[in-house]
């Protein structure tokens, strides 16, 4: 007998067409999204499955100040490692389903809000504006004591930790355990999480705050919170809707649902 073909858990269709009605009427959507996101671009995510990164690896003692003062060869090999991943990774159907749920809500007078915990970057790379980094950059480099953003190469760096122009020792520019998320990025998220009709939560463990607050912001302000994830997690109990499915398949289906068929510019 062949093997079975993998099959994906669908949502159910009446949460499916709540959500899609959600998605029609609203005018300000924001989502916001988690590893699981950029899964089907070949990134592993940090919790569940076996391939999950901190299954295998302490974040301890490799996203922390204090893992890198103690290590930084260790640390800045890890981040670079992920880097270059990122690099040769390609955006899914998933980031270009939002791409043009940001033009639809554009076009009728609303917007599209992404906060994204993902370092990798491709949500701009698909073509969506104004992506709120919540968690930074793993493709910006930075120096450890001036913060001086340098240059880094397509491929691997060739010293670990690499050194800018003066020697000075570089840290990525995530944001790790212990450290503030960036001010803008904080301020910008509560502003959308505050001010959209749909939150949509896409690939995300909901287990790190204070990302995972914005679920509740949102929904403390009326807006409908949906989940779009094919595993449980531990926002799903207070969202309102549950789509279970992976980023590439619901989401495609969802706005194809709620605009219609994409036309041929
Ligand atoms: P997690 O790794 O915690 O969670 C990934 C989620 O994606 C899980 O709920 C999976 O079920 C789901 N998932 C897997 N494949 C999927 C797919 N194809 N489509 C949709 N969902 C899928 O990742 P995050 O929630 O992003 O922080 O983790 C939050 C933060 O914890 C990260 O930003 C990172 C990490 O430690 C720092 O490094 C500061």
């Amino acid at each position: 007998m062949p093997p079975e073909p993998p099959t994906q858990p669908r949502p159910s269709p009446t949460s499916d067409t709540a959500a899609v009605r959600a998605i029609s009427e609203a005018r300000c959507v924001a989502v916001l999204t988690g590893a699981g996101m950029s899964a089907e671009s070949g990134i592993p995510t940090f919790r569940g499955g076996m391939e999950a990164l901190w299954k295998d690896f302490d974040p301890m003692q490799l996203a922390t100040p204090e893992a890198y003062a103690a290590d930084p060869e260790t640390v800045t090999r890890w981040y670079d490692w992920r880097r270059v991943k990122c690099m040769e990774a390609e955006p899914n159907a998933g980031h270009r389903a939002l791409v043009r749920l940001q033009a639809e809500l554009t076009r009728r007078g609303g917007g599209l809000d992404i906060l994204t915990q993902n370092v990798d970057g491709l949500h701009a790379r698909a073509g969506s504006a104004g992506v709120v980094e919540l968690h930074g950059s793993i493709m910006r480099w930075r120096g450890v004591r001036t913060g001086v953003d340098c240059p880094t190469p397509d491929g691997p760096f060739d010293a670990f930790p690499p050194t800018s122009p003066d020697g000075e020792p570089l840290r990525p520019g995530v944001v790790w355990f212990g450290e503030p998320l960036p001010t803008q990025a904080v301020e910008a998220a509560y502003e959308a999480a505050n001010a959209c009709d749909v939150l949509l939560t896409i690939g995300t463990s909901a287990a790190v705050y204070p990302a995972a607050g914005f679920i509740d912001i949102a929904a403390a302000n009326g807006a409908v919170t949906i989940e779009v994830n094919p595993d449980d997690t531990e926002a799903s109990d207070r969202v309102d809707i549950v789509l279970r499915g992976t980023a590439a398949v619901v989401l495609p289906e969802l706005v194809e649902r709620a605009f219609g068929a994409e036309r041929d510019q």
